[in-house]
C-alpha cells in the first residue's frame, strides 16, 4: 500500500483533454451521479457538447444490446450528446458489488491503457468531458489497483462530491489528501445534503469551506428540479473558470 502511495505523486499521466473533470465521492452513494447529471445537464443547456464516462461500473442489466448500468445512462440521458456505450462504460460488470470482485466474478482483469484510449476518443468530439468514478477514491479495483489509479491514468482534474451527513468532514478531508498525494489536481467540490436527518449542515459547511475552499455548490436534499437547475447552472461556470485556472 505504501509503495502504490508514495509513487503515485509521480505517475499520473498527462490530462486527457484539457476539458474534462473527474468526479469522485467520499463514498458511493454520495451522489455523484446526481451532481454528474446535473452539471452535465447545464453545460448541454449551456450549448456545449459534452462527453460523459462511466469508465467502471459494478452493476449492470442484460438488455438486447448488452449490458447496461444505469448510471451510465443517466449520464448519456443528461449529456444529450451520442457516442458508443463501449467507451461510454468500457467495463460494466453485472454484480453490484466493490468493482474488483465484480470484475474477479465475471473474468475481468481491468486495464488502464484502454480506458484511457475511450476516453481521448470520447473528447475528440465533445467541448467538455465529464468522467464519473465508481465508490470512494480508493475503491477497489483489482488485485492492487483502486479508482484511483484510475483517474491517474485519465490524469484530470478531480472534482470532490462531499456527501453531507455525520462523518463527512473526515472523509472529506481524507479523500482530498489521497487525490493530492495521488498526483492530481484538486478542482473544487460539492456539497450535496444525503441525509435528510443530518444537524447543523451550514456549520459543516463553513468547515469544509476552511478545509477545502469554497464550494461550487451545496445542494439541499431533495433539492427540486426547478432549483437543481439554476445550482447547477452556476456550479458548472464556477466549475468552468476554476478548471480554466488550473
Ligand atoms: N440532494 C439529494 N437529495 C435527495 N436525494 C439525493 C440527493 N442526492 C442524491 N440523492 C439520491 O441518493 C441516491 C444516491 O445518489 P447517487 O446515485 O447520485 O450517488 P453516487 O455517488 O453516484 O453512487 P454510486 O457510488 O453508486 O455511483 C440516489 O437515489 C439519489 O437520487
Ligand atoms: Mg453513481
Amino acid at each position: 500500500m505504501e509503495d502504490r502511495a508514495s509513487s503515485a505523486a509521480t505517475r499520473c499521466a498527462d490530462p486527457v483533454t484539457p476539458r474534462g473533470i473527474f468526479v469522485a465521492g467520499t463514498d458511493t452513494g454520495v451522489g455523484k451521479t446526481f451532481v454528474s447529471t446535473g452539471l452535465v445537464a447545464a453545460a448541454a443547456r449551456d450549448g456545449r457538447r459534452v462527453a460523459v464516462m462511466k469508465p467502471v461500473a459494478a452493476g449492470a442489466e442484460p438488455t438486447p444490446d448488452g449490458l447496461r448500468n444505469d448510471d451510465a445512462l443517466a449520464l448519456v440521458a443528461a449529456a444529450r450528446c451520442y457516442a458508443p456505450y463501449a467507451d461510454v462504460n468500457p467495463v460494466c460488470l453485472p454484480l453490484p458489488a466493490s468493482p474488483h470482485i465484480a470484475a474477479a466474478e465475471a473474468g475481468v482483469r481491468i486495464e488502464l491503457p484502454p480506458l484511457r484510449a475511450a476516453a481521448a476518443r470520447l473528447a475528440a468530439g465533445a467541448d467538455w468531458l465529464l468522467v464519473e468514478g465508481a465508490g470512494g477514491w480508493r475503491a477497489p479495483i483489482g488485485a492492487r489497483e483502486t479508482m484511483a489509479d484510475v483517474a491517474c491514468a485519465l490524469g484530470l482534474p478531480v472534482l470532490l462530491v462531499v456527501g453531507l451527513r455525520l462523518g463527512c468532514l473526515n472523509h472529506a478531508q481524507l479523500t482530498q489528501a489521497a487525490i493530492l498525494a495521488d498526483g492530481l489536481p484538486f478542482a473544487g467540490w460539492i456539497g450535496n445534503q444525503v441525509d435528510p436527518g443530518m444537524a447543523r449542515v451550514a456549520e459543516n459547511v463553513a468547515w469544509l469551506t476552511q478545509a477545502l475552499g469554497e464550494p461550487f455548490a451545496v445542494l439541499p436534499w431533495g433539492t427540486s428540479d426547478g432549483r437543481a437547475a439554476e445550482v447547477f447552472r452556476e456550479a458548472f461556470a464556477t466549475a468552468s473558470r476554476r478548471l480554466a485556472q488550473l
